[in-house]
């Protein structure tokens, strides 16, 4: 077998990875102190996504959001539906911040708001009420809902399954068990770093998957859902997530 750069005969796992020492301060300073053009773009995509198939349907719902770290964007964009949110995280450090964003989260997020109350279905209530009421911070591996009982009616994966990894194995085994835990027919949204060559957070380098473009995301997730909009953003000039050649988006169903 010939190995490159980017196809180390040990790729580093999961396991491998100081995660508790994640550092929640620097990677919001990197990346959602501000809101860059992308991320108002993959919020808008989910918004439209989730209330063109929930839209008037009430706050019934159960939503887990795998792998949150320090982004509160993808819950509150399930927020006017859910009853409780499942913020499902395995460092401690990060599971420390959710926690400190409960009873009343950081100004920040307010941009994210923003553009999620264009839709009316994020506009009736209180997001800071809803997210204290709803959010449960939940130390565990995405690799253990793979052995899981619990199925969610909503779900969201942000830059997990091929940021926490450079084994292809482990980034497809990743996403599997995403979708083992939606119930049939509900939502997700997930997203990934293209061709990503890993990550800084303050001091430390964090591992990615190199070889994730749309064939292979598709190509992961097929088996399991309907693949409703797949979209590749170009991360021009954005050069704090340095490594990488873009960002895919993939809005959809889990089948039946
Ligand atoms: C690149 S960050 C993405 C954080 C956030 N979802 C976002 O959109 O910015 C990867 C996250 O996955 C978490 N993580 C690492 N290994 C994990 C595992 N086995 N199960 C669940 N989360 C994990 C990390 O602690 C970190 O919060």
């Amino acid at each position: 077998m010939t190995s490159g750069p980017h196809t180390a005969e040990q790729p580093t796992l999961n396991k491998d990875v100081p995660w508790d020492s994640f550092d929640p301060g620097a990677y919001i300073g990197n990346n959602y102190l501000d809101m860059k053009t992308v991320d108002e773009e993959i919020v808008s995509r989910v918004r439209d996504h989730f209330s063109g198939r929930l839209r008037g349907s009430g706050r019934v719902l159960s939503g887990i959001d795998v792998g949150a770290g320090p982004n509160l964007y993808p819950s509150l964009a399930m927020l006017p539906w859910c009853r409780n949110i499942t913020l499902l995280e395995w460092s401690a450090n990060n599971i420390r911040y959710l926690e400190g964003q409960r009873p009343d989260y950081d100004g920040h997020w307010e941009q994210f708001w923003k553009v999620l109350r264009e839709d009316q279905e994020y506009r009736d209530f209180n997001s800071r009420d809803f997210f204290s009421e709803a959010a449960v911070p939940v130390q565990g591996s995405l690799f253990d809902l793979c052995r899981a009982d619990t199925r969610w009616d909503i779900g969201t994966m942000f830059f997990v399954a091929e940021s926490i990894t450079e084994s292809l194995d482990e980034f497809r085994r990743g996403v599997g068990c995403f979708m083992h835990v939606l119930k049939p027919g509900a939502p997700f949204a997930a997203a990934f770093m293209e061709h990503s060559e890993g990550y800084r957070v303050g001091d430390l380098e964090f591992p990615a998957t190199y070889d994730i473009d749309i064939a292979e995301v598709c190509a992961a997730l097929e088996g399991f859902a309907h693949l409703d909009d797949v979209h590749r953003m170009a991360d021009v000039g954005h050069l704090v997530r340095h490594g990488h050649t873009g960002m895919i988006l993939v809005c959809g169903r889990r089948k039946e």
